[in-house]
């Protein structure tokens, strides 16, 4: 676990580079090579089959690979029942657990809670058409609103520009400004969209397919980070 925490609001967006389009027979390397690059975290999309057509992997690939590096472990469930399995994807070294809004309801602020205690960032996450109203009842539990700009389940799909113009201001102005809660940003992630994402005042680009399939991530991650921190900043400026 490490002590970095959303609270802290960089000035900079941060970049989490998504495994999921990665050399999966060498994840460990994979891992390595993301924070080589300069990513500040590592986030990992779990998916069962159920909440999206696509099956991936469980917390214990997780815990395999927390040793792999001391990056913040950043979890990104989409799966039916996040409620049932908290305190596995905990016991593996999550820094953050973000699960979705669309899910059965009662499930929802218990796992939610059960994140807090565990002195863990929890978040919810809205598809492209769930409108940011859905986290309205969540709002005191939050510390991530993750806005999908794909419809989940698939690496590569994308970018949903009028998703993001619709969503990500609204939602940094929803949550408290002094940087209690930060605003994610799933799918699509890169150079060519980095400037829409910073001017929504976003805090954390995903990004996957454009990290992994960079001829040199380093300078992807390094282009994703100043294009995005550059809109962000004017955005934010007063
Ligand atoms: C999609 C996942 C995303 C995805 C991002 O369901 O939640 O994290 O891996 O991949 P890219 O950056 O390729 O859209
Ligand atoms: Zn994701």
């Amino acid at each position: 676990m490490t002590t970095e925490t959303p609270s802290r609001r960089p000035a900079g967006v941060l970049i989490a580079a998504s495994i999921l389009d990665s050399d999966l027979a060498a994840l460990g390397d994979e891992i390595r090579r993301a924070e080589a690059a300069g990513a500040d975290r590592i986030h990992l999309d779990v998916m069962d089959g159920r909440f999206v057509p696509n099956i991936t992997f469980g917390w214990k690939t997780i815990e395999a690979v927390r040793r792999v590096t001391g990056l913040p472990f950043d979890a990104h469930l989409m799966i039916a029942e996040p409620g049932r399995w908290t305190n596995e994807f905990l016991d593996a070294g999550c820094d953050s657990i973000t699960f979705h809004v669309e899910v059965d309801a009662p499930q929802v602020r218990p796992a939610l809670e059960r994140i807090r205690e565990a002195g863990r960032s929890g978040g919810l996450s809205v598809k492209p058409r769930t409108p940011l109203a859905a986290l309205d009842a969540y709002r005191d539990l939050l510390d991530i609103v993750l806005v999908m700009t794909v419809e989940p389940g698939f690496g590569g799909q994308a970018f949903m520009t009028d998703v993001a113009e619709a969503k990500l201001g609204p939602a940094r102005g929803w949550l408290a400004p002094d940087g209690a809660c930060e605003v994610q940003v799933d799918g699509g992630g890169k150079a060519e969209t980095a400037e829409i994402i910073g001017r929504g005042g976003t805090d954390v680009i995903v990004a996957g397919s454009a990290l992994y399939r960079a001829a040199d991530m380093t300078a992807e991650v390094g282009r994703i980070r100043s294009i995005a921190s550059a809109a962000r900043t004017a955005t934010l400026q007063p």
